[in-house]
């Protein structure tokens, strides 16, 4: 499943991030790249585990529990802490897929990257280029949002970003290990979901939504690890 979640953070967090990390030192982005991955990859990064980093990711982890279409869609069990990236002056990120085991820096907690996550930090009209462009069975998609919106797609697919070729475009990254490991099990269960939430506004006597609600908790006990 690939979906957008809108307005994740304020424009007033926004402004915050993009405030604080103009004070950051910027690295080259290879140091958390695999071996294939670093030579297609032309970008910058916060160091992981950067004062500032720590300080916006926590701001992003809150944000990310206060936002119910994350939560239903990611089933998050464990959320890598946000690192961020520059786009600028051509950068670009090529063809790859990202490793599929997270050690989080500094400590032996590692985090299967079930699904891959970016938070947008710049306006799209402030840059050219910069679409992050994701592969899977449907086609090609390519994506660039408002900033505060996160793009959410499974960590199985080949995703690139394209040069940027005016102005930066600053980002926050992440993965998440989800309770439920399988995109297809995942996507039903936000379906079904969804689905219920309408049948609650629709219909909000008819004793289906407390069938169908039945039923999601079943399919998510047969499904979750936790
Ligand atoms: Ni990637």
């Amino acid at each position: 499943m690939l979906l957008r979640i809108p307005s994740v953070l304020t424009a007033a967090q926004v402004a915050q991030c993009r405030a604080a990390l103009n004070q950051a030192e910027w690295a080259d982005g290879r140091a958390t790249a695999g071996h294939q991955s670093s030579q297609v990859k032309h970008n910058l990064q916060v160091p992981d585990g950067h004062p500032i980093a720590r300080e916006l990711g926590d701001m992003i982890l809150a944000a990310l529990e206060r936002t119910p279409l994350f939560l239903t869609a990611a089933l998050p069990l464990k959320v890598v802490p946000p690192l961020f990236n520059r786009y600028e002056g051509g950068g670009t990120y090529g063809t790859h897929i990202d490793g599929a085991i997270w050690q989080i820096a500094g400590t032996p907690h590692r985090v299967r990257t079930d699904l891959s996550a970016t938070l947008f930090l710049t306006a799209p009209d402030d840059y050219d280029g910069g679409e992050l462009t994701v592969e899977d069975t449907l086609g090609v998609h390519r994506v660039k949002l408002p900033a505060g919106d996160l793009f959410l797609y499974p960590g199985t697919s080949l995703h690139h970003v394209t040069p940027v070729t005016r102005g930066a475009r600053i980002s926050a990254f992440f993965w998440i290990q989800s309770m439920v490991r399988d995109d297809a099990q995942r996507t039903l269960l936000f379906d079904l979901d969804m689905a219920i939430q309408q049948v609650r506004i629709g219909l909000p006597e008819h004793p289906s939504a407390v069938q169908l609600t039945n039923v999601y908790h079943n399919l998510l006990r047969q499904w979750a690890d936790t």
